[in-house]
């Protein structure tokens, strides 16, 4: 008879940052049920972690602009973007919550603690693949999320260095992605993809997110399934030509910035034309996702039946997607107050397709 001897599951290893006298010590105590903690004070959080960190926690007195800066400055740092990072508010009325978001606050926690409580928000901020209770969903989705990273990746980092992307690059994702959704959720995806920091990313995988499982609740045949995941992925490729200072713009756009970020769909059509390989119907997401059914949209004005099917679709969840999307000066709304915005944005969208996603947007949360 063999005899397996299981190997002990490597524990996740988490960065507490804490500028309290007391160092934090009783959520320490906690953390140690998931994790190995290391604590350190906020002037220690090193430029670049050591090894692979599964998540940072930081426990600071948020109402201080000092230690807000500080903790800012150092989570800047290219080393922490991909990090998820959790925050302690000093009380259950959510003091100090705008500040965390603002951070890039993947979730947050509030005294007095209750230890079952922060457990499970560890687990689901930090994800343990070598957890037993990560399950073959779990798998699914990270190999899904992984897929749609690489896209990302292409988009906004290579491409505006000159590397094109290509039509086979989109395929090779879709199959993971598809994947992930149906075995995982909606619901699981989100949270998962919200830890991303670059709200560029975050959106665009929001939105794929969501169209997926649209069409997934619509039963459309695998084909069509993929065809809209591809759509989705690259919606937004023409930021990958617009100024990071005016992407990345922790606050509201001006009018001359939001006249250049306008120009995002025409921007991504003309590369995915170039590129030569892009079917007709993703030109058309992309050059055409924000018109509007009453001709009040851009870039051209269209109305009606000027506009597809599958861009009628794309509009309603990029919309959905973007209201639901923290974003570093506002709260994100909840998936029924975006609904609603949505309902009454009237004869702009196809309102009758806004019903049958009812289920997709309010199921999800
Ligand atoms: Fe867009
Ligand atoms: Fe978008």
């Amino acid at each position: 008879m063999t005899v397996s001897v299981k190997p002990s599951p490597a524990r996740r290893r988490l960065l507490l940052a804490s500028d309290r006298s007391d160092h934090s010590s009783e959520l320490v105590a906690i953390l140690k049920k998931v994790g190995d903690v290391e604590t350190i004070s906020t002037s220690e959080i090193p430029e670049k972690p050591a090894g692979e960190l599964s998540g940072i926690i930081v426990d600071i007195n948020l109402r201080s602009a000092e230690s807000v800066q500080r903790v800012r400055n150092k989570l800047r740092a290219k080393a922490y973007e991909a990090v998820p990072r959790l925050f302690v508010l000093a009380d259950a009325l959510h003091h100090g919550s705008m500040q965390a978001w603002a951070l890039g606050a993947t979730d947050t926690i509030a005294r007095p603690f209750d230890a079952r409580g922060v457990l499970q928000r560890i687990r689901a901020a930090f994800p343990n693949p070598h957890d037993e209770d990560f399950s073959a969903s779990g798998k699914a989705l990270t190999r899904g999320v992984e897929a749609a990273h690489a896209v990302m990746v292409k988009i906004f980092e290579k491409l505006p260095a000159g590397v094109p992307l290509t039509f086979n690059d989109v395929m090779q994702a879709e199959s993971a992605i598809l994947k992930a959704i149906r075995r995982s959720s909606l619901r699981e995806w989100l949270a998962t993809v919200g830890r991303h920091h670059n709200h560029s990313y975050r959106h665009c995988l929001f939105v794929t997110g969501f169209a997926v499982a649209f069409a997934q609740h619509l039963g459309m045949r695998d084909e069509d399934q993929r065809r809209l995941t591809r759509a989705a992925l690259v919606h937004d490729v023409g930021k990958a030509f617009i100024p990071v200072a005016i992407l990345d713009k922790p606050g509201k756009l001006t009018d001359d910035e939001t006249t250049e970020m306008r120009k995002h769909p025409r921007f991504g059509f003309e590369a995915l034309v170039a590129q030569g390989s892009f079917p007709r119907e993703m030109l058309d997401v992309v050059l055409h996702h924000h018109e509007f059914l009453d001709g009040s949209g851009y870039p051209d004005g269209l109305q009606g039946d000027q506009i597809s099917d599958i861009v009628r679709l794309m509009t309603i969840v990029d919309i959905h997607a973007a209201l639901v999307e923290r974003r570093s000066y506002r709260m994100p709304f909840t998936h029924a107050k975006a609904f609603e915005i949505m309902e009454q944005m009237g004869d702009k969208l196809d309102q009758q397709l806004l019903q049958v996603f009812r289920p997709v947007a309010l199921g999800s949360y």
